[in-house]
């Protein structure tokens, strides 16, 4: 497929997704909307893929949505506001649900809809120079579509600091709070990411994408005896799986599983 604000090369078992609009810093309008969550979708279908990665060309990973659309909403209806903003929250649900990992490779900035797209990738490289912010309440706006997912990964206390302020802060922080895994120097990035991505290689592919949708499954639970039933359910099929026969047999035998090449 043709993208116009997306870049994507697939590497053996491995996809690279680049938001590509640098001279906006890859601020997101419909178009790069459309494209990621056409992506996104797309990628549940592409044989043999085991992890996405997902990074910004230019000087930043994301600096949010792109505020000069943002401002000609003032002309548009109600049904066209609601329709638009439907766009953006049905894109951060497909990066969300993506079958396989998402690794984020975040550098220069990541600000607004840009720290959303971090809080929706399931692993996250942060350059140490990055720039984070919700800064959403510094243009008169709230963090809205993005806000369930930041929510799940930093919580109520560091929501409450950082959406109220919009104050800008640095990678560390970012790992403090659980929005980024790791910080590195600018010259270490390629090889965290590698390192990541032969990690989740070792994995067996089928228990990897099902340890994905358990999360949120399992998240969402509140009663007792449903999670024990879940949980229960969830070990016993996954144990006499073909995955979970061949991953045991494997340790026992001191051997390689078949899914490590
Ligand atoms: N939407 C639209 N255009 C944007 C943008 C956004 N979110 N962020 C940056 N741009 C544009 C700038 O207007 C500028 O355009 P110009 O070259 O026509 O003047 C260009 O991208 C480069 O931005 P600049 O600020 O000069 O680059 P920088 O590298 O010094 O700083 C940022 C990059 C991302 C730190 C800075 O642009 C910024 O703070 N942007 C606002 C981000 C924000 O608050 N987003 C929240 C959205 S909800």
């Amino acid at each position: 497929m043709q993208y116009q604000t997306l870049t994507v090369r697939r590497d053996g078992q491995v996809e690279y997704v680049t938001l590509n609009r640098p001279e906006v810093r890859n601020a997101f309008n419909p178009t790069l909307i459309a494209e990621i969550e056409g992506w996104a979708r797309s990628a549940a279908r592409h044989a043999g893929l085991r992890v996405a990665v997902l990074a910004g060309a230019g000087k930043a990973f994301s600096a949010g949505a792109d505020l000069e659309w943002m401002a000609q909403s003032a002309s548009y209806t109600r049904e066209q506001n609601l329709e638009d903003a439907r766009r953006m929250a049905a894109m951060f649900d497909a990066l969300n649900t993506l079958p396989v990992p998402l690794v984020g490779r975040v550098h220069g900035a990541a600000l607004g809809g840009g720290a959303g797209l971090v809080a929706v990738c399931d692993i996250v490289v942060a350059e140490e120079q990055t720039t984070f912010g919700f800064t959403e309440v510094r243009l008169g706006l709230v963090p809205a579509v993005i806000s369930p997912y930041v929510l799940a990964k930093i919580g109520r206390s560091a929501a409450r600091e950082l959406f109220l302020t919009g104050a800008r802060f640095t990678a560390a922080r970012a790992r403090e709070i659980g929005l980024v895994h790791a910080v590195t120097g600018p010259d270490q990035m390629e090889a965290t990411v590698a390192a990541y991505i032969r990690e989740i290689l070792a994995a067996a592919p089928e228990a990897v994408r099902t340890a994905k949708r358990w999360i949120d499954e399992l998240w969402s639970r509140t009663g007792r005896d449903e999670v024990t039933e879940l949980t229960t359910e969830m070990i016993a099929t996954r144990r006499v799986s073909a995955e979970g026969q061949e991953g045991l047999r494997a340790f026992l035998a001191k051997r390689k599983p078949s899914w490590i090449e």
